[in-house]
């Protein structure tokens, strides 16, 4: 049985944890939190007492003789678990964006590149139906080359407001554009970005005391001069059925192909409408949503059944990218060349 061990108890962390313990080749051994009554939620929650508990991941990664850990803490603070864990030979799933730092990625792939250890990015959405059912059909050849792709991920007001207590130390952009530009460059075959040209706007968060971007919009433009808007908001009404709002238009030479994850739903009509997220409902217990999907594949990693395709080389890329969205942005949307 792989030996796992998670960094952060939070949402991510706990639904990690879960999953793990449904994993027939894997073993959840401890998790970590640094603020104690989340911690003990999580311990609460998973309720099985082999797994130990620490408010110090350093301490999980001296005692526990781990074969990986789950990276699952804010945007901002996955490089330093990453380093550790890769300076001790522990393998590592890390959450996206790898960083919101091109420096610390530059780090974070140094070290495990020095260490030979594996280091998976968790670019979720390669494994949600929708998304796969696309990357099929543009595999088999009947949307031809992509000419144009239009992709959008909303969430409601309360991620930033309430969900992530720490919003402010990330963005719109860091938070949801990491699953917009992979899931493009997954399809477009990993071309290289040669510009970006981004806007972004502030009025709601800022006068909730958020001085963070309500929205963000990008151009990317590939080396074959093909293009992709990119489009985020965190301002969505919470009335909304999902938390999350992804949609995709790919215009390619031979047809269009689009993605609506509402339409994955369950819709009800009562004093009100709702739609029930009914893609990855558990069956028999089991946990089989995207997220789930990609926390067993890591396991398969491990054990060498698959290849590792979301790559730590992937997620610097990745983030290189989104920074450079990030300055455009800020300069109220000067064109940023992408330096190969
Ligand atoms: N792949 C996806 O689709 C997806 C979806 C949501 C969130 N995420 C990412 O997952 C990460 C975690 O997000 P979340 O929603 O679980 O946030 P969260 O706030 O619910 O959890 C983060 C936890 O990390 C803990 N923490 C902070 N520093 C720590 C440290 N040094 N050691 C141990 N624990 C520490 C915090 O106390 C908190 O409990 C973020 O990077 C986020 O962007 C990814």
């Amino acid at each position: 049985m792989y030996r796992i061990g998670i960094v952060g108890a939070g949402i991510r962390g706990k639904m990690y944890a879960q999953t793990i313990e449904q994993d027939q080749y894997a073993e959840l051994v401890a998790i970590s939190d640094t603020y104690q009554p989340t911690l003990a939620q999580a311990l609460e929650l998973i309720n099985d007492e082999k797994v130990k508990g620490f408010t110090d991941y350093k301490e999980m990664i001296d005692t526990c003789n781990l074969d990986g850990i789950i990276v699952a803490v804010p945007d901002f603070l996955h490089h330093d678990p990453v380093i550790y864990a890769a300076e001790h030979k522990v393998n590592i799933l890390c959450e996206k964006p790898f960083s919101t730092d091109v420096k610390e990625c530059e780090e974070m792939l140094a070290a495990v590149e020095k260490n030979n250890v594996i280091c998976m990015v968790a670019f979720e959405n390669r494994w949600n139906e929708p998304m796969v059912a696309m990357k099929n059909y543009i595999n088999s050849g009947a949307l031809g080359d992509i000419i144009n792709v239009n992709a959008r991920l909303n969430d409601k007001i309360l991620v930033p407001t309430d969900m992530l207590k720490w919003s402010k130390g990330s963005s719109v952009g860091w938070f949801l554009f990491p699953h917009l530009l992979d899931l493009i460059m997954w399809y477009n075959g990993g071309k290289k970005v040669k510009q970006v040209y981004a806007v972004g706007t502030k009025k709601v968060l800022t006068k909730m005391g958020l001085d963070i971007y309500d929205s963000m919009q990008a151009t990317v433009t590939f080396e074959d001069d093909t293009n992709a808007t990119l489009t985020s908001s965190w301002v969505l009404p919470n009335s909304m059925a999902l938390t999350y709002d992804l949609k995709m238009e790919i215009i390619g030479e031979k047809s269009t192909a689009y993605i609506n994850t509402h339409d994955q739903c369950v819709r009800t009509y009562s004093d009100h409408v709702e739609n029930l997220h009914s893609i990855g409902t558990p069956i028999d217990g089991m946990l089989i949503g995207n997220s789930n999907f990609m926390t067993h594949h890591f396991i398969n990693v491990l054990r060498g059944a698959v290849k590792l395709e979301a790559t730590a080389q992937k997620g610097v890329y990745n983030t290189k990218v989104i920074a450079a969205i990030h300055e455009s942005a800020a300069a109220g949307g000067k064109v940023i060349r992408i330096e190969e």
